[in-house]
């Protein structure tokens, strides 16, 4: 028998409704006490002093980018793994957009299998929506129902054509598996490469304009009332956006939604680096689709996230290699490497005000879960949360800790951040996956 008691930590568990100075204890992989003192209670236990932290359950991420099979170079299960337990998450869903993307059991089996050996946290992929992701055909659903896929998605594109958007959704219905739509409709973003506003025009690049976003979230909420499907929107990026899914949910349609860290804290302005007052040049480590936006659409995803119309926050981890990134801006692969600071990038929002700690734990933790029911659909019971006999998946932060990203001692091979020496205010602490201890800074002090 394994015993971890972690000693004295402010616990936060929005399952639970929890929030109070308390012990957890985790035996053999599973959350075994939790309360104040429970730790005294056991003997012959590792011990953790947590006094001063915040102890939360591990954070759910439904959109990390994790490149295997085909795109090791950027990415592999064990590195993207790694970089999940630093950024405090225990469970995350994969993207199927590799080479050959997820659309297969056989595929969904690579990746299952690799995980077992390899990942340092849990792995749940998701499969495409269509073949090859080429936007053509419905891939087998069912086939990749059975074979352990939470989601369908073919993130990076969307599905364009409506008619096949409607099949996929009524076919998702058998299945209850939700979509998960990159809303951009390509007809509008044609050659764009980021947000159609000011800067793009100082900059002279193309522009893509908001409401490519909303007409396809617009469409597709339509599409899931006609259907009764389950529609997830991934990184929701504009205030229109906002306003669709808020209308949607309170007509009772199944949408859910999501918002990453740097759609909610980043501008358009990231993409302009000034080196004097007459030149003016670009960074592609801020390009990404949908485009960063502007002060406005920020606001309304705070708001958004705090009110529960956007369920929680997803990483959107979308590593790369600098042959993909240090190159002209059209020429650039999109995408952020983010695990490693999507926590202290989303506590922006509880030092300004717009979340409480226990709002932002939430969407981090149990708001994932419920978005998808990922507890019911995997058998994973108590995912997310703390309760005695859930999984012993636990996050240790310091709120209010300061540090400076370093893009070269990140876990993960992707470098991409505009984040790079900046200070950010917020740390993970340790990480801790089925009873094990997967991650721990110097901060840890054993008892
Ligand atoms: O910027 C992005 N990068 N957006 C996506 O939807 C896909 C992702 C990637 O895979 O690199
Ligand atoms: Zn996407």
């Amino acid at each position: 028998m394994t015993t971890l008691a972690i000693h004295n930590g402010r616990v936060i568990d929005p399952a639970l409704g929890r929030d109070g100075i308390a012990d957890v204890v985790i035996v053999d992989g599973r959350i075994a006490r939790i309360g104040p003192n429970e730790g005294d209670m056991v003997v012959e236990a590792e011990r953790i002093d947590a006094t001063g932290l915040v102890v939360t359950p591990g954070f759910v991420d439904l959109h990390t980018h994790l490149r295997e099979p085909g795109f090791e170079y950027k990415e592999t299960i064990a590195t993207g793994t790694l970089a999940a337990a630093r950024g405090g998450y225990t469970t995350v869903c994969a993207m199927p957009n590799t080479s050959p993307p997820l659309d297969s059991r056989a595929s969904i089996e690579s990746v299952l299998r690799e995980a077992e050996h390899s990942a340092l946290v849990r792995v749940l992929p998701i499969g495409t929506i269509t073949l090859g992701r080429a936007g053509k055909e419905l891939s087998p659903a069912g086939e990749l129902f059975r074979s352990g896929v939470v989601a369908l998605s073919d993130d990076g594109d969307a599905v364009a054509d409506p008619n096949l958007m409607r099949h996929a959704l009524e076919y998702s219905t058998q299945f209850g598996l939700p979509i998960a739509q990159h809303c951009e409709d390509p007809a509008l973003v044609r050659d764009g490469v980021m947000h159609e506003g000011w800067v793009a025009t100082r900059l002279g690049l193309r522009g893509r304009p908001a409401s490519a976003e909303e007409i396809m979230v617009a469409r597709d909420i339509a599409l899931a009332e006609l259907t009764g499907a389950h529609l997830h929107i991934c990184h929701v990026s504009t205030a229109g956006s906002v306003a669709l899914i808020a209308a949607a949910r309170e007509r009772g349609i199944h949408v859910t939604a999501e918002v990453t860290p740097h759609h909610l804290t980043l501008t358009h302005e990231e993409v302009a680096f000034h080196t004097d007052f007459r030149t003016v040049d670009y960074i592609t480590n801020a390009k990404v689709n949908p485009p960063l936006r502007e002060e406005t659409d920020l606001a309304a995803l705070g708001i958004a996230l705090r009110d529960g119309i956007i369920d929680c926050i997803a990483t959107d981890h979308a590593p790369h290699a600098s042959m993909d990134k240090e190159i002209e801006f059209e020429l650039a692969s999109p995408g952020l490497t983010m695990l490693e600071t999507s926590f202290a990038l989303s506590m922006k929002l509880v030092h300004d005000g717009t979340l409480t700690l226990p709002v932002l734990i939430d969407r981090l933790t149990s708001g994932p879960v419920r978005a998808w029911g990922l507890d019911r659909r995997t058998g994973l019971e108590g995912l997310g949360t703390l309760a005695p006999g859930a999984l012993g998946d636990v996050a240790l932060l310091d709120p209010n800790a300061e540090w400076t990203v370093e893009p070269r001692e990140f876990a993960s091979k992707g470098h991409n951040t505009p984040l790079g020496g900046r200070q950010l205010r917020g740390r993970v602490v340790a990480t801790i996956f089925g009873g094990r201890v997967v991650h721990e800074t110097d901060r840890v002090v054993a008892l």
